[in-house]
């Protein structure tokens, strides 16, 4: 009749206990039907009474803490059941079945993101889709490439021989030709990046790309005090990072500079702003490093 997880004496001596409520209850029942008085009838109907209240005790205390596979009582539904519908649940109201509605046409996302020509509907395979193109999107060539720096795991650098970029490492040596593609031509290219780099970079490391702080700077906010100047993107150091380091520079932030992706969202300007980077260096008279 009922479970109590303790131990088997405990289980006997209940059992014990509504065996001989039972028999009271038993007896002053025939008691009762039978018409019978007096005191001994009073004490019967008392003891009843007790193993009544007993009994509820036991039904709703004593299975607290039991485990059930049945299904559970609800007096108090709360909001336990509610007309809703259950992610990938069919629907019966709409046509179509589906109760995940797509988006209205002409719905504009909160980031102003191109809906229709991202998850949406669209004629032509979309690059954008899902940012297959990670190399593009990402900067980053082998992102398993990793070498030791002081027992720390560094992006692996890529390969150089006899002055030329031979291989890979972490990051893509090259702008992806995608940018050059999408911006129409390097010409274009370089344009776009020049806008880019005087709209979001020039404050700081000045439109020379030369940065540096106090009298020194060539950047507005250089001048007027950071803790940490803004690097020269001119120097040797700068020139040899591969394309895909200085994009995700941009991208991610590095060092103390933060991160700029929130802010040239396009992965184009991105890259084009690299591509001005290599003519602002190849500009300041830098030799060419990557001889092919
Ligand atoms: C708010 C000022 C600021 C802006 C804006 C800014 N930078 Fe920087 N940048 C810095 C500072 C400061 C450093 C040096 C960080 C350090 O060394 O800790 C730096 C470092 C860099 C480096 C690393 C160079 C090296 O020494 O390896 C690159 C590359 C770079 N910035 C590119 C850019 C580009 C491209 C833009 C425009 C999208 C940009 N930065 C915008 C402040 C800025």
């Amino acid at each position: 009749m009922y479970m109590i997880d303790t131990n088997v004496l405990m289980n006997a001596v209940l059992c014990a206990v509504l065996v001989v409520g039972a028999l009271v209850v038993g007896a002053t029942g025939i008691g009762a039907w039978s018409g019978a008085r007096g005191r001994a009838m009073s004490y019967l109907y008392m003891f009843s009474a007790m193993f009544v209240t007993f009994t509820a005790i036991v039904a709703v205390m004593g299975f607290r803490g039991a485990k059930s596979d049945a299904r559970p009582w609800h007096f108090f539904l709360d909001m336990k059941y509610q007309a809703k519908y259950t992610s990938q649940g069919a629907s019966k109201f709409f046509a179509d079945g589906r109760s995940n509605r797509p988006a209205l046409e002409g719905t504009i996302p909160f980031d102003g993101t191109d809906y229709a020509a991202d998850a949406g509907a669209h004629a032509a395979p979309n690059p954008d889709f899902l940012k297959a193109d990670k190399r593009y999107y990402t900067g980053v060539a082998n992102p398993t490439a990793k070498e030791q720096v002081d027992g720390v795991d560094v992006p692996a650098k890529p390969k150089w021989e006899n002055g030329a970029l031979t291989g890979e490492g972490y990051y893509v040596n090259r702008i992806p030709p995608l940018a050059v593609e999408r911006a129409g031509g390097w010409e274009a290219l370089f344009k776009r990046g020049q806008t880019q780099f005087n709209r979001n970079c020039a404050v700081c490391h000045g439109t020379s790309g030369r940065g540096g702080a106090g009298e020194l700077a060539y950047g507005i906010v250089g001048a007027y005090g950071l803790s940490v100047p803004p690097s020269n993107l001119l120097l040797p150091n700068v020139q040899a990072q591969p394309d895909g380091q200085l994009y995700h520079s941009i991208t991610n932030g590095v060092r103390n500079m933060p991160a700029y992706g929130h802010q040239v969202k396009d992965p184009l300007d991105r890259w084009a702003i690299v591509a001005y980077l290599r003519e602002l260096q190849f500009a300041y008279g830098n030799e060419v490093l990557d001889k092919k």
